[in-house]
């Protein structure tokens, strides 16, 4: 055990007991997460909404184009509309779980809003845990979002506890790791739970994915689902997609469920979930107040609207929900619902 780094900072090499081992293609995967990362980065760093946190995680300064910044924007927006409606009907007494998190800053933000959450889970591959950690821990501003006044923060090489943010590297592939990874961060199988998935279950081979999804339908008692991924891919715009990852050594080994919007849902209801809805991100964004997307429409000029288009009707939201309570959480517009992060 080495000495604290910081005051109620504890690091350990133990807890680092993950066995995983490496597919073909997870270093492909993994590095989509730089991707992610790297295109977030610059739609706040260019206005199209606020992070003060992904700055800390990407040093990359490249610029992308209006129609990968716009396509961002609406991903983050409907993830974050499901997240506050869900947040809203629990009253704060709820979990998050983010199932390949990457380097995502949901946790960081919220804590900047009047939201609180019971706990906050994130999982994902050790090797992109590790390295949130390592700039969790380097910098002062987002370990003093973790810790509180008397609460402690305990650190290994690829996981990290905090009084109610837990982050952990474990393969969600491998069930009994997830398992035993949740019981660590004292997950409550019986709380209102959000899972948030963004780009995660399309690299998950699909017998995986359908595992992964049936034992969370039994394991928890009320959850809801958000799923963010490709949708469409049997067209040739979908193709291309396919084959333009194909050749960065990604094959997206869940794409079966990727091929309309009836794929997606069904795929949770036959792991025993109670329902489904998805939308195509064209309904997503349309779905955004008036008054923001005339924000954003301002930031940049689209040369390609075409392209933009056939984005939207390759990406889907897709809210899946166990028991009833939470079967009427959508993406209907609410004029008057705060906004979490965007001024
Ligand atoms: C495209 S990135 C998205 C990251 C984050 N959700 C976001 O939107 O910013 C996909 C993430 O899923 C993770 N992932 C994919 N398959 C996984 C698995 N079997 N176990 C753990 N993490 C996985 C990758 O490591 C990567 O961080």
């Amino acid at each position: 055990m080495e000495p604290p780094s910081t005051g109620g900072v504890h690091q350990s090499a133990a807890g680092n007991n993950s066995t995983h081992k490496f597919h073909p293609c997870d270093e492909a995967v993994i590095a989509t997460n730089d991707d992610a990362s790297d295109c977030k980065r610059c739609a706040v760093r260019l206005g199209y909404w606020k992070d003060d946190y992904i700055g800390y995680f990407v040093r990359n300064q490249e610029r992308k184009a209006p129609e990968i910044n716009r396509g961002y924007f609406a991903r983050v927006k409907g993830v974050e509309m499901c997240v506050e409606k869900f947040l809203k009907k629990t009253s704060g007494n709820c979990q998050i779980i983010n199932l390949g998190c990457g380097f995502d800053t949901l946790y960081f933000r919220l804590r900047d809003t009047a939201h609180q959450v019971k706990n906050f889970i994130e999982l994902d591959f050790p090797t992109v845990t590790a390295r949130k950690c390592y700039t969790i821990k380097r910098n002062k501003a987002l370990l003093a979002k973790i810790h509180d006044e008397d609460g402690e923060v305990r650190l290994s090489p690829t996981d990290l506890h905090g009084p109610n943010y837990h982050l952990m590297g474990v393969d969600l592939r491998n069930l009994d790791e997830v398992d035993n990874k949740l019981q660590q961060a004292e997950v409550d199988y019986t709380l209102p739970t959000i899972f948030l998935a963004e780009c995660v279950l399309v690299y998950i081979e699909a017998q995986n994915c359908r595992n992964l999804l049936k034992w969370i339908a039994q394991k928890f008692q009320a959850a809801v689902f958000v799923n963010y991924e490709q949708v469409n891919m049997n067209d040739r715009f979908g193709e291309v997609m396919l084959n333009n990852l194909r050749s960065r050594g990604c094959s997206l080994a869940g794409v079966e469920s990727c091929l309309s919007l009836e794929t997606q849902n069904q795929r949770f209801k036959d792991c025993g979930w109670s329902g489904a809805r998805a939308w195509d991100m064209v309904q997503v964004y349309e779905s955004i107040s008036t008054a923001e997307r005339q924000r954003i429409e301002r930031l940049e000029m689209l040369d390609e609207g075409e392209l933009l288009l056939q984005l939207f009707q390759h990406y889907c939201l897709v809210v899946a929900w166990l028991g009833l309570a939470f079967q009427d959480l959508d993406i209907t517009v609410e004029e008057l619902m705060s906004s979490l992060n965007i001024d």
